[in-house]
């Protein structure tokens, strides 16, 4: 199994969702593990917990300081215990839009409500004033805009009759507990599995104009142009030749750019074996936090470099609106 992926889990107040990551990530099997549990209240409970489990804890108040410089240390923190990941667990405040920004694709959060229904506060009572059927419970990607990311996962909680806010909130706690660690875990996994990658590098290839997808060599690959005359502009990699990489190989400029955007970021990119020698770069797909759009922007490149006028010209009159 490849290792263990690193979480910092940020929290305000009991952490009890924290304590659910915690011993859920010491399961068999499990992929993540919590390296800093970190409060912007020093007297977090949940922070008495992570010690006594021999977690890593940071604690700063932001008291006294402006937002983005308390992002700013709590971001530091998180790196610097080596985190590559931030799940937020009851943690109460608003990130900055630009923090929310750096760690966009890496950083989770869970809502108790089911989204896009009542993001903010007193989620439990706005469900029951509304005569809802359920509450619940959902866990979602960061994104600037406060509870929009992506929804990854939800729970639906019932609600009865003569419901108050602390009775449902107090059954969707239970809820979250069960949802928030799988979520996790399945995010995680996702990262580093190949059916996932691939399923994501065929939607965006096959999005470009004239393309269709043919093996060769026993990968999936993706042509431009005709079925009978159409080139290759992407090969799917999966861990071949002994490297440890799941990548998507796509036509560099030329063998300088190659080689210097490899020694640059050698943890984005790198020279297949047989491949880089006729100028295609390897960019590394298993890696946390991949920048899909940037994946994007390499294919729809390469596509370029060998497609036929006729379907460049499609996308270049497209681009100007
Ligand atoms: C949970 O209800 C969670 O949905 C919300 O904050 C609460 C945290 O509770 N974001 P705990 O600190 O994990 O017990």
């Amino acid at each position: 199994m490849a290792d263990k992926a690193k979480v910092a889990i940020f929290l305000s107040g009991r952490g009890s969702n924290m304590a659910a990551l915690l011993y859920a990530s010491r399961l068999p099997d499990a992929a993540y593990e919590v390296v800093l549990v970190a409060a912007n209240d020093p007297e977090a409970e949940g922070l008495a917990l992570a010690v006594a489990e021999g977690v890593a804890t940071f604690a700063r108040s932001h008291k006294g300081m402006t937002r983005a410089d308390h992002d700013a240390a709590m971001g530091r923190a998180a790196r610097d215990a080596g985190a590559d990941y931030i799940v937020l667990a009851g943690y109460m405040r608003i990130l900055t839009d630009a923090f929310a920004a750096s760690w966009e694709g890496r950083m989770l959060n869970i809502h108790p409500s089911l989204l896009p229904k009542y993001p903010g506060l007193d989620t439990h009572q706005r469900a029951i004033d509304a005569g809802d059927s359920h509450g619940g419970v959902s866990v979602h990607l960061v994104t600037p805009e406060l509870d929009a990311g992506e929804v990854l996962g939800q729970m639906q909680v019932a609600i009865r009759k003569g419901e108050t806010a602390d009775s449902l909130a107090e059954r969707v706690r239970y809820a979250e507990h069960q949802l928030y660690p799988r979520v996790v875990n399945d995010y995680l996994c996702r990262e580093n599995d190949p059916a996932f990658l691939l399923e994501k590098v065929r939607e965006l290839a096959l999005a470009l104009p004239q393309s269709h997808e043919r093996e060769s060599h026993g990968s999936p690959g993706w042509r431009a142009g005709s079925e009978k005359s159409g080139k290759y502009f992407a090969y799917f990699n999966d861990q071949h030749h002994g490297s440890e990489h799941i990548a998507v190989l796509v036509k560099a400029g030329s063998i300088d750019e190659l080689f210097d955007l490899v020694e640059a970021q050698p943890q984005a990119y790198f020279k297949p074996a047989y491949y880089g020698a006729s100028g295609w770069l390897g960019v590394i797909l298993n890696r946390p936090g991949l920048d899909w759009d940037h994946v994007a922007d390499w294919l729809k490149r390469s596509w370029r470099s060998v497609a036929p006028k006729s379907a460049t010209k499609l996308i270049d009159a497209a681009e100007q609106f």
